[in-house]
């Protein structure tokens, strides 16, 4: 059968091995997926019973699109903290090891955590952040490494109702500033610095920045500063507090708070296609069953197997699958603080054969970064532990799949490509490692509850093996429930395209098995890296720079990356190009947004094709970004179509 679907798609299938254990085979997918689109309230409620709940909920779902209202489980009232960490105490596995943290220096010293020990770290933090006067509901910036401290204050938060929002530790001070400002954050938790790839980065300093910022209003009540690398930081008298220090005047026992499943968990900035990154806000228990859930199934955990999910908290994969859909299972896993490529390339594959990992997770640009070094690397370390791999973030080439199976997986795992997105909160469309064949390149089948649609650009509805934008129709537990402070924006974003939809922003092609194969975004967001970047916020990045009149920003393919920031910049009369110039708007940039948003073309040009209309003609730039110029369609309604060699001339001489 498979031999037969292969010809009809023109894609591989790779049967999904055998599993000696399993929550899901094909049989089980089918039955459930089918009652999980048929009954979801019959479904997610017994879903629901993985979480321990104060009060249970009698309401399941009650959710609509037009206008957007979505709420799961409204009446049910639970503390996901208790759920991560209290309750598996509670059962008696209060000594099965949580966390085992990784330093980025192999040489320094690894940490394990129990879950009762992790419970009495937690309560301690939760116990601090009271004693700076956070409340339920108050707001906390988290700006941390991978250290233990940024998921212990993640779950502190959560513990005493506080809204987490984790800022990721390599943005900016003037982007943190942003996001503390927007949600009128008035605690922070940082560390002195933080280590990546034997780099210090300056996180305390960054947060000082942040609130000298000209433009940021809101003073800070208390920062809490974890003491990591022992580094030299100014500390303000009466707002700083010393982790080490506080801890030790409190208490280790703390109530959890009960929380309505409405009430918000946290929020998390994320770019879009235009203004500012939102502040995605996901709410307490439709989130705690889904990444319950989804870890579950996803990742088929067994007890005693340790997982690694190589992500930053700071994103939301770190959110879901480091901090709360592994520990709400009891899972044990590593927590890694470093890069792929430090000390050498070999270093996941030395932590992997160091704690006998069974279920790896990663991003595919970093599997293309370490097959460039080749199989050496790779092989240097026993890898018979790995039973599962996984993918998130960015399409995977099937090359890149092939190589993370046959080399890394020694073709004995299965590979689960899971399509999610910030607001999704969790997967959506992936393989179930039991119970489908996979297809390197495709993400695979919609997870229970997930009814995917395809539509054309006018929103009309395409069946069977076709492209088209990726919708979903039906809202499932772990969906954002809001733009923080702007639910216009929300409706505005992703509900107004496709009315009485979900619009995800990303094209899709179905094949004949029902296979969705994600093509990437539709709208001006760029994926550099498994990262999101709007091109709007690079593009306000460049035109703050004194001597920039205008910029145009789009993705590029790139061999590493997936995408690259191609940048083409007009210049204010007067002001002469040259290679310094250049220089110093990329380092601008990297000083406006952070690191993971530094150009990597930066073109000065004269002019940018624009219509009569004064719109810019982002197709053509994106084809000339490509080096594709025998496809750049009609240019004669260009104001001054001449424009267009003089790009190409500027592209070809880089
Ligand atoms: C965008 C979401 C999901 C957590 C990390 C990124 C792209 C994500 C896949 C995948 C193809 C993927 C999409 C999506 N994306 N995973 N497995 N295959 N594309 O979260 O920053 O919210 O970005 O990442 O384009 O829309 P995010």
């Amino acid at each position: 059968m498979a031999a037969d679907q292969s010809a009809k798609t023109g894609a591989d299938i790779v049967p999904a091995p055998p599993q000696a254990n399993t929550h899901c085979t094909a049989a089980d997918y089918d039955r459930l997926y089918a009652q999980s689109v048929s009954d979801p309230d019959a479904f997610w409620g017994t879903q629901a019973e993985r979480i321990d709940w104060m009060t249970p909920p009698t309401v399941i779902s009650n959710w609509d699109y037009d206008p957007v209202d979505i709420k799961w489980f409204e009446d049910g009232v639970l503390n996901i903290c208790h759920n991560a960490l209290d309750r598996h105490v509670a059962a008696g596995k209060g000594d099965v090891t949580a966390l085992i943290f990784e330093p980025d220096d192999p040489n320094s010293e690894a940490r394990k955590l129990t879950y009762a020990e992790l419970l009495s770290e937690v309560s301690k933090m939760a116990n601090c952040l009271k004693a700076m006067g956070v409340k339920k509901g108050d707001r906390v910036t988290i700006y941390m490494p991978m250290i233990p401290e940024g998921a212990m204050a993640m779950l502190a938060c959560a513990r005493i109702g506080a809204i987490h929002s984790v800022v990721f530790g390599g943005f900016s001070p003037e982007a943190l500033a942003g996001r503390i400002e927007d949600c009128g954050s008035r605690f922070v938790i940082t560390a002195d610095a933080g280590l990546r790839g034997g780099k210090t980065v300056p996180l305390k300093a960054n947060v000082d920045a942040a609130i000298d910022e000209p433009d940021h209003e809101t003073p800070l009540d208390g920062v809490l500063v974890v003491n990591h690398v022992g580094a030299d930081i100014a500390m303000v008298q009466g707002r700083d507090h010393w982790y080490h220090k506080l801890a030790a005047t409190v208490s280790n026992d703390c109530a959890c708070e009960p929380m309505a499943a409405e009430d918000p968990l946290f929020i998390l900035y994320t770019s879009g296609s235009t203004g500012k990154p939102k502040g995605v806000l996901h709410t307490t228990g439709g989130y705690a069953v889904w990444t319950a859930t989804t870890f579950h199934y996803v990742f088929d955990y067994q007890p005693g197997e340790v997982f690694w999910c190589s992500a930053d908290i700071g994103w939301v994969t770190g959110h879901s699958y480091i901090v709360y859909g592994p520990l709400l299972n009891g899972a044990t896993e590593v927590m890694f603080e470093g890069v792929p490529n430090y000390p050498d390339f070999s270093r996941f594959w030395q932590v992997i054969e160091k704690y006998q990992v069974n279920i790896f997770y990663t991003a595919p640009t970093a599997i293309r970064a370490l097959m460039r070094e080749g199989d050496e690397p790779v092989k240097a370390h026993d890898r018979s532990s790995l039973r599962l791999l996984g993918t998130v973030g960015e399409p995977i080439n099937p090359e890149a799949w092939r190589w993370y199976h046959q080399v890394v997986g020694e073709g004995r795992c299965p590979i689960v490509d899971t399509w999610w997105q910030t607001e999704t909160g969790g997967t959506m469309i992936t393989t179930l490692p039991a119970a489908h064949d996979m297809k390197p390149g495709s993400a695979g089948k919609p997870f229970f509850g997930i009814q995917p649609q395809l539509v054309d650009n006018e929103g009309g509805v395409l069946e069977g093996a076709t492209d088209g934008n990726l919708c979903i129709i039906a809202s499932w537990p772990g969906q954002a429930r809001s733009v923080y402070g702007d639910h216009e924006r929300f409706e505005q974003t992703y509900f107004s395209t496709y009315k009485g939809k979900y619009f995800t922003g990303d094209g899709c092609k179905r094949d004949e098995d029902g296979y969705y194969w994600i093509t990437g975004r539709v709208d001006d967001v760029i994926n550099v890296s498994g990262h999101r970047m709007g091109t709007a916020e690079v593009e306000s990045a460049l035109v703050s720079h004194a001597k920039v009149a205008e910029a145009a920003v789009v993705g590029y393919p790139h061999d590493i990356k997936g995408q690259g920031i191609y940048c083409y910049v007009t210049l204010n009369a007067g002001e002469e190009p040259s290679d310094e110039l250049v220089a110093e708007l990329r380092k601008h940039v990297r000083t406006e947004i952070g690191p993971i948003a530094t150009p990597d073309h930066l073109h000065l040009t004269p002019g940018l094709p624009k219509t009569r209309s004064g719109k810019i003609m982002r197709r053509i730039l994106r084809k000339i970004a490509e080096n594709d110029y025998g496809s750049l369609g009609d240019t004669s309604t260009l104001a001054d179509p001449s424009i267009v060699d003089s790009l190409i001339e500027g592209r070809l001489n880089r």
